[in-house]
């Protein structure tokens, strides 16, 4: 059987950072960032452009979106949840524009302060801006597969807004598994009834590893036809207003997994190695990857 390529996005410097305790410097970022480019990735979202308050990890998005050095073929991706985040991921001249709400009303007031009815304007003027200046735009759909507060999500209410979005000129949705409740025949019942309404090209996922069924959940994905995923480089990644999320899928077990099972992903699983113990070392604690497990035992 012919395999196919399936495209890897990596969130690390993003999702992984705004979660983490200790502190990376701008310097060191910079640096893993440029790892994470020699790897084979062809997308890195390196930052978010949301105020310190509320995520005081990334306050240095335009020093590190400036500082690093950008290679050919990759795309260098931001979350921006406003036109004052759109101003600086402007400056900073993000290759793409990643916005985000959730299907569920209270995680979208505690993640964003604001109704799922006054996010969609928000999210308009954004997306009308960044198509303007010439940048694509990617949006998140967060809690898909569940919510920490309102519990089970329709997925009418996925679809709706999905369609909403994509109306604003998106060219791929994200849908995010926040807080790692989905598991593979879940995956199966909530993909294939969007398939009958979205290209599958244009869907990718989004799936967080707390109860370790991420892997599978892909899998599941993978055999839908599905050919777009997130994942962090070490399983770093969480979202501060999602109590119960742990870190995302993890690359290096994603790139390991679907590399074994002949599949292609264009990214190098040493370089791969050298920038997760980069990070390793900043960070100050192992890794939860099953390959940085290997690693650390055997190194
Ligand atoms: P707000 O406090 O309601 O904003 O936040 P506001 O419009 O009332 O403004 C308050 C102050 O912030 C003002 O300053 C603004 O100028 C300033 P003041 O006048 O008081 O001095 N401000 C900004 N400053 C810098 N950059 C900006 C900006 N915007 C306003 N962009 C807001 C509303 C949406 C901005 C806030 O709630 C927010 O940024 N939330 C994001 C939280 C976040 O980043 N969460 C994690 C990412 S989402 C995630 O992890 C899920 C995902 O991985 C997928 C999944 O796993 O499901 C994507
Ligand atoms: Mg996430």
């Amino acid at each position: 059987m012919n395999k196919k390529n399936i495209v890897i996005k990596e969130v690390g410097p993003r999702d992984g950072l705004q979660n983490e305790k200790e502190i990376i410097s701008t310097g060191q970022k910079i640096q893993w960032i440029d790892l994470l480019s020699n790897t084979g990735l062809n997308y890195i979202e390196i930052t978010s452009f949301v105020p310190p308050k509320w995520i005081p990890q990334l306050s240095d998005a335009l020093e590190v979106a400036k500082g690093i050095k950008k290679k050919e073929g990759i795309t260098y991706a931001a979350l921006v949840p406003n036109l004052r985040g759109l101003e600086s991921a402007l400056e900073a001249d993000m290759d793409e524009i990643s916005l985000f709400m959730s299907a569920s009303e209270s995680h979208n007031l505690k993640n964003i302060n604001k109704s799922i009815n006054d996010t969609f304007p928000v999210l308009k003027d954004v997306a009308v801006s960044s198509i303007k200046a010439g940048k694509t735009v990617r949006a998140y759909v967060s809690t898909v597969f569940g919510c920490p507060y309102d519990g089970e999500v329709s997925i009418d209410k996925v679809r709706d807004i999905c369609e909403q979005l994509f109306q604003y000129g998106v060219t791929e949705i994200s849908l995010g598994d926040t807080i790692g409740v989905a598991d593979p025949a879940k995956v199966e019942i909530v993909l294939g009834e969007l398939s009958k309404h979205f290209n599958k090209s244009r869907i990718a996922l989004h799936f967080h590893d707390t109860r370790g069924m991420a892997l599978a959940n892909i899998l599941r994905a993978v055999d839908m036809g599905f050919t777009t995923f997130d994942s962090a480089l070490g399983g770093l990644g969480g979202c501060p207003y999602a109590p119960g999320a742990s870190g995302n899928v993890a690359t290096d077990d994603l790139v390991h997994m679907l590399e074994k099972m002949g599949y292609h992903t264009g990214i190098n699983e040493d370089l791969l190695q050298t920038a997760a113990v980069f990070i390793q070392n900043r960070i100050r604690k192992s890794l939860r990857s099953h390959q940085m497990a290997i690693y650390n035992t055997v190194k």
